[in-house]
């Protein structure tokens, strides 16, 4: 089994925590502010007995738990490591500072990936003794609830180190996907931010509520999307197939796209109006309980998932 380290014990730290030693891997966690590091156990320890709850540990939440144990400094905790998965604060300078330490005292063989959600591997991944094992390895939060996991490395990073990345986030149960070359947001906040621009336009010019437009995810878009991607359903809602989908439906596609208001300059006015509307649905104060909620909900989709790919026709 590997040895893996998780550098800064947020809310994603924490859960990659959960994703390696459920998988059996010894696990090292540091962070640099000590408090985090003593408050994310007992945070674990709610996330496994939640995933055994569900039916989805393999193993008992305490041995589980005993695979993971705090460390002072980064050097302590990538000296000896397989993987190191960096989750410190959204900051260049910090992610440069700190993937340079960790590049400084991982072995050599190390794979050293970033959380990063949004920052291009190449503006500090080169900051790493290396380069050619470090890249981004961008979950979707948290990890230790949804598998997709974007791959995604610098003009430096080996090919070598993608395919490994690859082959052991799949082991760990995760769903990654590599990117061929660098993008701003990689793919799923691309997809989804764009598509939330849209909504802040139809919401914003009064076409619907932000209700609506849950609704409209939720009863319908995605029912489909749980099962099947959009090119997918495009390729099912036609006797032809994507092609015939194309001829018929293509110019829609075309004109919803050029039509679409994703430089929609939304303010804080909207901001606040839009949050009213959600607090009077979910109060502030009632958020934690939903959220665990939500994350049950998560589970039992990814059950549904599992077994609707068990069915699917050949
Ligand atoms: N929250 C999300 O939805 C999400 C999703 C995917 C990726 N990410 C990315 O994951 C990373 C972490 O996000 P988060 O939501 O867990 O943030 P967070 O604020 O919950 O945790 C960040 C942690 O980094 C620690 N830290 C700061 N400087 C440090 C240093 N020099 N050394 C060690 N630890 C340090 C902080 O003490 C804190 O515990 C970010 O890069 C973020 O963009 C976040």
């Amino acid at each position: 089994m590997a040895l893996t380290a998780c550098i800064g014990c947020g809310n994603v730290g924490r859960a990659w925590a959960v994703v390696f030693a459920r998988a059996g891997h010894d696990v090292v966690l540091h962070d640099a502010d000590p408090a985090q590091v003593a408050a994310a156990l007992p945070l674990i320890r709610v996330t496994l007995d939640q995933l055994d709850r569900a039916g989805q540990l393999h193993g008992d939440t305490d041995s589980v738990l005993a695979r993971i144990r705090p460390a002072a400094s980064i050097a302590d905790a990538v000296s000896g490591a397989t993987h190191v998965q960096e989750s410190v604060r959204e900051d260049l300078e910090i992610k440069r500072a700190v993937m340079s330490e960790i590049g400084a005292h991982a072995p050599a063989d190390c794979i050293i990936a970033s959380s990063t959600s949004a920052l291009r591997g190449s503006t500090f991944l080169e900051h790493v003794a290396r380069p050619g094992r470090a890249l981004v390895a961008h979950p979707v939060n948290p990890p230790s609830l949804i598998p997709l996991v974007e791959l995604c490395g610098s003009s430096l990073t080996d090919a070598a180190t993608l395919a490994r990345t690859h082959n052991f986030m799949t082991a760990l149960g995760m769903k990654p996907v590599t990117l061929r070359r660098e993008i701003d947001g990689f793919l799923l906040n691309r997809l989804q931010y764009t598509l939330v621009a849209e909504a802040m336009h139809l919401v914003g010019e009064g076409y619907c509520s932000a209700e609506d437009i849950d609704r409209v995810m939720t009863d319908g878009l995605a029912l489909r999307w749980l099962s099947i991607g959009p090119f997918a359903t495009a390729n099912l809602n036609a006797t032809a197939g994507f092609a015939g989908f194309v001829s018929q439906l293509g110019p829609m596609m075309r004109r919803m796209g050029e039509d679409a208001r994703t430089d929609y300059a939304w303010g804080d006015d909207l901001a606040q109006r839009i949050h009213a509307d959600m607090a009077a649905r979910v109060p502030v104060a009632n958020i934690p309980a939903w959220q665990a909620w939500r994350d049950g909900r998560i589970l039992a989709a990814r059950k549904a998932q599992a077994e609707g790919q068990a069915e699917q026709p050949g």
